[in-house]
């Protein structure tokens, strides 16, 4: 039998920039792999919305990676995974991968058992994140922690401004006095941040993000599936926006083709 699907596109969607921090993990995992990435910039960001309309962009989104012939999606988001992914994996016909926050490897780390979480409203607010909470929290605290406005000085690109130093020390330096050794990247774009936080955050505190996690369950669920990719070429990633003014801009070399669609993807 021929296997159509095993050399359509992975589809992977963000409000923005934030998936492109899952890239190089899934591209050395899977080299041969073809990416579509939407970018909705017209829609973020997504963290300050509710549940249902987290749901029902993610439903758009989604349809349209689906039109483009992709054969697994990656919700590279953990704001849309915490409050979509059972309904997108319930309404759609192909396997989803998703992002939350890694509480639990961070629980399981941690010796002070005292874990930071810094997400945004909408994951922190989420069912899915208050039942994974609920399972460690009675060997280890969990200090969460919104990260207001984060996402916005992150998509401008200027990663090393001081208002944007100065915002997240407000958010770190609290969870330091309650004595956090483990510190959760509940958001894709936050490990842009990354050799920000490593100035900040003395040397016992671990940053635990998930990008390695998302590549090696990828590739599990391709392979369950028989879906992997047959090519043996280099593959490639092609990038979508909702918007004119999409984020990636500031992040991709001058050359890389954004293809801008709109707001609603026709
Ligand atoms: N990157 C998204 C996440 O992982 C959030 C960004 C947003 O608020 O739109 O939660």
């Amino acid at each position: 039998m021929m296997k159509t699907k095993n050399n359509s596109y992975i589809g992977i969607f963000d409000s923005g920039v934030g998936g492109l921090t899952l890239l190089p993990a899934l591209e050395s995992l899977l080299p041969n792999e073809k990416f579509l990435y939407i970018s909705d910039d017209a829609f973020a960001p997504y963290g300050k919305k509710d549940k249902n309309e987290i749901i029902n962009r993610c439903k758009i989104v989604t349809q349209n990676l689906i039109n483009k012939g992709c054969k697994l999606i990656i919700v590279a988001c953990n704001t849309a995974t915490t409050n979509a992914i059972d309904i997108l994996r319930n309404d759609f016909p192909i396997p989803f991968i998703g992002i939350e926050p890694a509480i639990k490897p961070a629980a399981l780390e941690s010796k002070t058992k005292v874990i930071g979480v810094l997400a945004t409203k909408g994951t922190l607010s989420s069912s899915l994140f208050a039942k994974t909470s609920a399972t460690i929290t009675k060997d280890v605290q969990v200090i969460e922690q919104v990260g207001e406005g984060l996402v916005e000085l992150i998509e401008t690109g200027s990663l090393n401004s001081p208002d944007l130093t100065k915002l997240l020390e407000s958010y770190i330096n609290p969870m330091l006095d309650q004595n956090i050794d483990t510190l959760v990247l509940g958001c894709t774009h936050y490990p842009f941040l990354i050799s920000r936080l490593k100035n900040m955050l003395p040397e016992n505190v671990k940053i635990i993000d998930s990008a390695d996690a998302v590549a090696k369950q990828t590739l599990k669920v391709l392979l369950n599936n028989n879906l992997e990719c047959l090519y043996t070429k280099k593959g490639s990633v092609e990038f979508i926006s909702s918007s004119k003014k999409s984020s990636l801009y500031n992040f991709l070399p001058n050359e890389t083709l954004v293809t801008v669609l709109n707001s609603d993807f026709s």
